[in-house]
């Protein structure tokens, strides 16, 4: 059950292992997510559950190292995170539904401003955020009826790792932790 998400692990293993740089691991990465969410039959119910009050973010997977992480990301109808960065690269893949990304940018003035207009992923499209590219963003399911589940890896142990929510309208920062909603990764036998 666990074999695609195995061989996405493989990949990211071997090229921190072989020392390919932050950009690399990004190209890297997008590539490998493509193949994983081309199907989503691999995730297991356990890891697709959406709560009804908040949307959860289940450890799939965390390099020993905790040179990378994968989480399966479950919303609810409507749920929304709020702004936020990532201080890491990540790669998005869409598994099931879809789910809308809003990035952000700074004015002159700090405040923070929408960069673009907002993007819709479908199931099978991959997208990705990097402190070298865009950072900032806030991301919605934007079905009022249906779950969506996405598949995200980072650069990091992003669960652990302490980054920004901002205030949209004065751009104030404000640090957080994200956790996951699972207490231990499930054994993929990587
Ligand atoms: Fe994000």
């Amino acid at each position: 059950m666990w074999d695609n998400l195995r061989q996405f692990v493989d990949v990211l293993t071997q090229s921190l292992d072989a020392g390919l740089d932050e950009a690399g691991m990004l190209a890297r990465a997008e590539a490998a997510m493509a193949d994983l969410v081309a199907d989503p039959a691999w995730l297991p119910e356990e890891f697709a559950q959406p709560d009804p009050a908040i949307y959860r973010q289940y450890l799939l997977y965390r390099d020993p190292q905790a040179r990378f992480s994968v989480v399966s990301f479950v919303w609810g109808p409507g749920q929304k995170t709020p702004v936020h960065d990532h201080t890491v690269w990540g790669v998005i893949g869409q598994l099931i539904g879809s789910e809308t990304s809003q990035r952000y940018r700074r004015d002159t003035g700090g405040a923070l401003i929408a960069d673009g207009p907002p993007e819709t992923m479908r199931p099978g499209e991959v997208a990705s955020v990097a402190p070298f590219t865009c950072d900032i963003h806030r991301v919605e399911n934007p079905s009022s009826t249906d779950k969506a589940i996405s598949i995200h890896a980072y650069g990091g142990d992003i669960g652990r790792i302490e980054r920004h929510v901002f205030d949209p309208a004065t751009g104030q920062a404000k640090s957080f932790i994200s956790s996951y909603s699972n207490a231990a990764a499930p054994d993929i036998g990587a």
